[in-house]
């Protein structure tokens, strides 16, 4: 893909892996919208990229609140003449027990990480398939391949995501869009600082498992030439999770034992 003078809308834009996107969009000449609820944040990543209104756009949304993305949207749509690019990477993580959860607190991680992304995606999705081209880059995890100790709603909202986006991508096959699912392990974000307790609370703490991993823009880096070409799954992983990937697909009875054992936080 050229991303010269297309129109990227990145959600999470604000923070972590979506700041991270928006830096490597920006670095190639392309028009960002970005998203999220801190208007104040965008502001800023705005400014630290240098962009002003001919090639950026602050548009401040709220995942969790379905009833406004459809106008948000539009407007997203209008902006720049279209959407090129949707990167769907707004989302909360979890850190607590299921059987403590209230389910309020699993309903907002499926509103966030899926409802909200499935209701843009739906919304943006007509305009490309009239255009046949266009790309959707959807930030899943390793969660949204296997299950992990305290992460229950989490790990639902990404396997659905993984559900929904490769419907999606047979789906778009004869308009020539093209979906890219990104599957990171840990990486050194305010994830973990986010993630949702039992009650609804942020955990507010990074764990040691996020605070040795890398950067987001290191992430990005590594991943970049396999976004631009369109890839349809691209893992961040380290050996031992390409193992459990694979495991889970060969001996998925073997990951359980491991994983049971392992630390997660
Ligand atoms: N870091 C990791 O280890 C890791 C691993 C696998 C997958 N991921 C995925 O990567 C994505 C980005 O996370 P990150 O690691 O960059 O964490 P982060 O630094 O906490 O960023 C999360 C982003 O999502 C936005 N967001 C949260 N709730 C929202 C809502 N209700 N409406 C709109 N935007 C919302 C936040 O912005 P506001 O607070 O301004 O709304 C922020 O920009 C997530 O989907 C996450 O699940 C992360």
């Amino acid at each position: 893909m050229n991303y010269k003078n297309k129109t990227v809308w990145i959600t999470g834009a604000s923070s972590g892996i979506g700041e991270a996107f928006a830096k490597a969009f920006f670095k190639e000449d392309a028009k960002l919208i970005l998203s999220s609820r801190r208007e104040e944040e965008l502001q800023r990543v705005k400014q630290e990229l240098g962009a002003d209104h001919s090639n950026c756009y602050i548009l401040p949304l709220d995942l969790s609140n379905p009833e406004s993305l459809a106008s948000k949207a539009s407007e997203a749509l209008s902006i720049f003449g279209g959407i090129d690019v949707l990167v769907n990477n707004g989302g909360i993580s979890q850190r607590s027990l299921f059987a403590e959860t209230d389910m309020d607190t699993i309903r907002r991680l499926m509103e966030v990480n899926f409802f909200g992304t499935a209701e843009l995606t739906r919304a943006v999705l007509p305009s490309m398939m009239e255009r046949r081209s266009g790309q959707i880059i959807v930030t899943s995890s390793l969660a949204g391949k296997f299950g992990t100790k305290f992460r229950s709603g989490y790990a639902a909202s990404k396997h659905a995501l993984q559900g929904l986006f490769d419907c999606i991508r047979q789906e778009m096959y004869e308009y020539n869009i093209a979906v890219t699912i990104v599957c990171p392990g840990p990486i050194k974000t305010n994830i973990t600082k986010n993630s949702l307790t039992a009650d609804g609370s942020s955990f507010g703490k990074m764990g040691a498992l996020h605070q040795n991993a890398m950067n987001a823009d290191e992430m990005i880096s590594r991943i970049w030439s396999k976004v631009k070409a369109g890839k349809e799954e691209i893992y961040i992983s380290s050996p031992k999770e390409r193992f459990a990937l694979l495991l889970k697909r060969l001996s998925p009875a073997l990951l359980n034992k491991i994983l049971k054992n392992s630390k997660v936080t």
